[in-house]
């Protein structure tokens, strides 16, 4: 008995429901003729494939040499049809290399096999890089509030143009949330439609990036340092070690904000345990002073008062929640009502919501200090006396 060929098993893909579909749409198609038909044919060997009945499909190939090549030409025609998945298509591409093999083996027939595994290596190779793909811009997401903008993929593939990485933190040393939230964007992604046009109208970026407060996006010297992501360059926008104290000071001065790299130990900002920037250090140590809005007449708000969450958990401390440290630098109209009622206890937060993106979750782990970081919240024991503003869970 001859044994199966690897192929048959090296890329296996499990499919029940794509067996189902191909065994339905084969029965239906061309009507019998012969001793056996290439429908019969196919059926048969697809469910001998399923089952992992080799020596019953070895069988079929011995007994029907002149269906073999069809049948191998109709399974691929079939993986190209309709919006078929890659699983999908490696199980029908599977079962035709599994013929193929054997048609070689016993009737020293190439044929199918060299038409089939050009096929084969063409759709690993592009699976692989769609990987790749996913994972290069994840890579270039890695430093927290980096976002890579690409919804005019195909026009910027056209244009020869990179997508555009935008880096939270270099905005942060300069601006304040509140210049940018909700003033000029909403604080969420992809829902502000960011686009050329727009920003060469003096929109969005262009509020800013129009050549006097920063590097103007119609200058033809200046697409690529938005335009970077996924570039060598962009990794001066990934280490903040990488920063140019000299020029971010002459951009400060310009604007009116203030950097005072002199106060940093070695000249490098600080970071937490996770390697995260750590904002709040930076501010007590009067690191910088950026810009609240841009506007000259704007009356900024803030609320100075703590709040403490009970939590009904036994495993876990209270959470400390300080409004000042947030309205400094993030407008009440941010987060209410969009992310919570302003009232006390008036919202049912759990931490199964915030990991999905609700509350605190709406910058916690986006832009700001990640969940990962329990104690930093979950900083007061259960018994612990604070001043603040005591709020019972509501679950
Ligand atoms: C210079 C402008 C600017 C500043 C300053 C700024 N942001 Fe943003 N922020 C953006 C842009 C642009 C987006 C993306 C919008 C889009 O894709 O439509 C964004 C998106 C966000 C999001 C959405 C994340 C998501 O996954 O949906 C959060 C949260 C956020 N910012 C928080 C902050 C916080 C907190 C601060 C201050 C510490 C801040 N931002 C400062 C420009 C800014
Ligand atoms: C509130 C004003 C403001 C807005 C809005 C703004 N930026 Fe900036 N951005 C700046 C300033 C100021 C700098 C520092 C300028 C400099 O180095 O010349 C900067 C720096 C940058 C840098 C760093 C470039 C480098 O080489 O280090 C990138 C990238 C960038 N901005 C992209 C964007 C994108 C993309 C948007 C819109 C989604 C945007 N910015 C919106 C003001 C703004
Ligand atoms: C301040 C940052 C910035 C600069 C500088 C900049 N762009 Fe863009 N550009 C963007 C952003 C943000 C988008 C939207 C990206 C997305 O999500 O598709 C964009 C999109 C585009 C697109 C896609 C089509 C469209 O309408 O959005 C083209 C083309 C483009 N830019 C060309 C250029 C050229 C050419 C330059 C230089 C003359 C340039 N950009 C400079 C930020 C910038
Ligand atoms: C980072 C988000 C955030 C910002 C910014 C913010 N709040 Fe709140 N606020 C909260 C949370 C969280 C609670 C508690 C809600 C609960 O108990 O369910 C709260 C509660 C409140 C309450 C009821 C408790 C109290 O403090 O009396 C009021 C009123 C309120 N906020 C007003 C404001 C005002 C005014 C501003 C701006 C100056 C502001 N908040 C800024 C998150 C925010
Ligand atoms: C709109 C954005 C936003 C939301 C929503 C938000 N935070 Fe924050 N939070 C920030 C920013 C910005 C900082 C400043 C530090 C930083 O970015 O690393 C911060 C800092 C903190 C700190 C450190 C303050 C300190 O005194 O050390 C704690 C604790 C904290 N947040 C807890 C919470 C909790 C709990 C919630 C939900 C009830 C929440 N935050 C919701 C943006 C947000
Ligand atoms: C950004 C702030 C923040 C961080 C970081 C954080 N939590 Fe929470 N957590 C909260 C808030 C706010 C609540 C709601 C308190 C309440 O109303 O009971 C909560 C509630 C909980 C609860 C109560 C049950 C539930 O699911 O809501 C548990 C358990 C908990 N957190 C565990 C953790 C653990 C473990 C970590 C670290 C991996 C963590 N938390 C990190 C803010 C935070």
């Amino acid at each position: 008995m001859k044994k199966a060929n690897p192929a048959t098993q090296a890329h296996h893909v499990s499919g029940g429901a794509a067996l189902i579909s191909i065994l339905l749409l084969l029965m239906t198609s061309s009507p019998c003729i012969a001793a056996m038909s290439i429908t019969d044919f196919l059926n048969e060997f697809t469910k001998n494939y399923y089952q992992q009945r080799f020596l019953a499909q070895t069988n079929l190939v011995k007994e029907n040499k002149e269906l073999v090549p069809r049948a191998v030409s109709k399974l691929i025609e079939e993986s190209r049809t309709g919006n078929k998945v890659f699983e999908e298509r490696m199980y029908l591409l599977n079962i035709a290399s599994a013929m193929a093999y054997m048609q070689r083996h016993l009737h020293d027939d190439n044929g199918p096999l060299m038409e089939v595994e050009p096929i084969i290596k063409r759709e690993l190779e592009q699976e692989r890089k769609k990987n790749a793909e996913l994972m290069k811009w994840k890579k270039e997401e890695q430093f927290l509030g980096n976002f890579v903008m690409k919804r005019h993929e195909k026009e910027l593939e056209k244009a020869n143009l990179a997508p555009v990485l935008y880096p939270h933190w270099k905005h942060r040393i300069l601006f304040e949330c509140k210049v940018c939230h909700n003033a000029i964007f909403r604080m969420q992604r992809w829902v502000n439609k960011i686009s050329q046009e727009k920003i060469a109208a003096g929109k969005q970026c262009g509020v800013c990036h129009n050549g006097k407060m920063a590097f103007s996006a119609q200058d033809e010297k200046s697409c690529n340092r938005c335009h970077i992501a996924g570039k060598p360059e962009a990794a001066r926008l990934h280490d903040p070690d990488l920063i140019d104290h000299a020029e971010i000071k002459r951009v400060a001065e310009k604007i009116g904000a203030e950097w005072h790299p002199e106060n940093l130990v070695n000249g490098r900002l600080p970071v937490d345990r996770f390697g995260l920037i750590d904002w709040l250090k930076m501010k007590r140590d009067k690191v910088f002073v950026p810009l609240v809005s841009l506007d000259k007449n704007f009356k900024e708000r803030t609320r100075d008062n703590k709040i403490l969450f009970v939590s009904k958990s036994d495993f876990v401390d209270n959470v400390l929640f300080s409004h000042k440290v947030h309205s400094d630098w993030i407008d009440c109209s941010t987060c209410h009502p969009a992310f919570f009622v302003d009232k006390l206890g008036g919202n049912d937060i759990r931490m199964r919501d915030m990991s999905r993106g609700r509350f605190c979750g709406h910058c916690h782990g986006r832009v700001s200090f990640k969940f990962a970081d329990c104690k930093r919240c979950h900083s007061q024991a259960k018994d612990a006396k604070v001043d603040a503003l005591v709020r019972l869970s509501a679950h």
